[in-house]
């Protein structure tokens, strides 16, 4: 089958009822998909499929023949993540991953969110360090950043 992962190409012969997750990092050593519950709980292994946010732990690969695949790793959002250093929204650093791509999501379709549209786009996203206000303010601070930059 073939699927295209941070806009490549991959061929593979892996079994089709291998989880998403499981493909990512084991097999394409894409690491920064994290896996957390396994159930679709925590969103530590969120990716963006075809510019949608989904839990690769629920997905296995039968279901993304040709599809296009973003991990944290082909992400480009130097915003999101510069914004998320300077506000100490990260800690541990565990649920980072899958809330960037989180924020990615969210930020693409509603470049200036307000609070309760931020909590709801990561309301599948579980963090057990920040109690969230700084993820919030590193949201909205990476929504300004990025039209800022847009605006320039
Ligand atoms: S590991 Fe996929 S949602 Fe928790
Ligand atoms: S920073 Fe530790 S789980 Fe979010």
């Amino acid at each position: 089958m073939n699927l295209f992962v941070n806009g490549k190409k991959i061929t593979t012969s892996a079994s089709l009822t291998m989880r998403l997750v499981d493909f990512l990092r084991e097999n394409l050593e894409l690491t920064g998909t994290k896996e957390g519950c396994g159930e679709g709980e925590c969103g530590a292994c969120s990716v963006i499929i075809d510019g949608e946010l989904i839990n690769s732990c629920l997905v296995i690969l039968g279901q993304v023949q040709n599809k296009s695949i973003i991990t944290i790793e082909g992400l480009d959002e130097p915003e999101i993540s510069a914004a998320f250093e300077e506000t100490g929204a990260v800690q541990c650093g565990f649920c980072t991953p899958g809330m960037i791509i989180a924020s990615s999501v969210l930020l693409a379709k509603n470049p200036s969110p307000e609070e309760n549209e931020i909590k709801k786009a990561i309301s599948g996203n579980l963090c057990r360090c920040t109690g969230y206000t700084k993820i919030i303010e590193a949201i909205k601070k990476a929504g300004k950043e990025k039209q800022c930059g847009t605006s320039n």
